[in-house]
């Protein structure tokens, strides 16, 4: 597990159907948070009463601010953990544990122009990027953001002030207004020359992305997903050699690396174990992962260097890590 900061709920707001916004601040008057970079998400650590639920949220207020983090939580209709409790149970004054930020999504560094896709919920990491385009004040912007309905989009005059005073292009596309899910393939058609590419929403918003990208130069693709994006590896069968502990531990079938460990009572840093927020990460020293996470791209998985242990596999009979 990862260390965590203490932070109290200050502020609840209802942003639109099953949507709400999440104001956390220091315990201490004045303190200080860690800083964090747009795309960032944090990592609650949730007293459901049902063992350790832990979610990852990204953070969508602007990375300029050290005094909170402000985060949104949609209620998954299916959700009997994470977001049920959110919306049911937490009250403003609560205090949580958070892990600090960490990004797998980042903006890239250039001023080249930026085209931001979301769907629902996936709008809570292209605020903050859109926060920072526009103190940049260099990186062209537009935005398309997708809901089912007009009562599900959140944060619209937020964005519409944000585009207004960047001179932006928003896209609002409502799924039964229009018809239809967003028509990928045109969107990245007529993309700008140059343009660097985000999107984060539902899994089949982005498998569509995903294909429709797949012949563009990938560091100008970049895409977030919630949740995970393949099973994990678990069919065992495989020693994970720990390097620095000096110790082979058998990996059963049915297990994952990460369970393997913990079964023999080693405590590995995780969280989502869900291969997508990257807590687990580690260095691969010799042997040949099978990589299920969403957070290496491909270059970083043909490079078998690094993998994350909560859910990916090995193609060998034995498996070096750096723990
Ligand atoms: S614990 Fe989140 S990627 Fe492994």
């Amino acid at each position: 597990m990862t260390s965590t900061l203490d932070l109290r709920v200050r502020a609840l707001t209802w942003e639109a159907e099953a949507v709400l916004g999440i104001e956390l601040v220091p315990t201490t008057d004045g303190a200080t948070l860690p800083a964090f970079t747009a795309g960032a998400h944090i990592d609650l650590h949730l007293p459901t009463g049902t063992g350790d639920c832990v979610r990852s949220y990204s953070l969508m207020n602007d990375p300029a601010e050290r005094h909170r983090y402000c985060i949104g939580v949609n209620r998954d209709a299916a959700s009997t953990g994470g977001s049920a409790w959110i919306h049911s149970q937490l009250r403003p004054g609560q205090v949580l544990q958070v892990s600090a930020p960490r990004n797998n999504f980042p903006l890239d560094n250039s001023a080249a122009p930026a085209v931001f896709i979301a769907g629902g919920i996936g709008i809570t990491p292209m605020l903050s990027m859109i926060r920072t385009a526009v103190a940049q004040d260099t990186r062209p912007w537009t935005l398309h953001y997708a809901a089912r309905n007009r009562a599900a989009m959140a944060f619209v005059p937020e964005l519409q002030a944000l585009a207004r005073r960047d001179g932006a292009t928003l896209h609002l596309h409502l799924d039964d207004e229009a018809g239809q899910v967003l028509d990928m393939a045109g969107l990245i058609a007529a993309l700008p020359a140059g343009a660097h590419v985000y999107a984060c929403g539902p899994r089949p918003m982005l498998q569509a992305f995903e294909q429709t990208t797949a012949g563009l130069p990938a560091e100008r693709v970049h895409l977030e997903y919630f949740g995970a994006r393949e099973a994990p590896a678990t069919a065992g069968g495989f020693t994970v050699r720990l390097h620095r502990a000096g110790r082979d531990v058998s990996v059963a079938p049915g297990q994952t690396i990460l369970d393997a460990l913990l079964a023999t009572g080693l405590e590995p840093l995780y969280s989502c174990q869900e291969g997508y927020c990257g807590t687990c990460e580690v260095a691969v020293l010799s042997g040949v992962p099978e990589h299920r996470d969403a957070v290496l791209d491909d270059a970083e998985k043909a490079s078998n260097r690094r993998m994350m242990i909560c859910c990916s596999g090995s193609r060998t009979p034995v498996i070096e890590i750096d723990l």
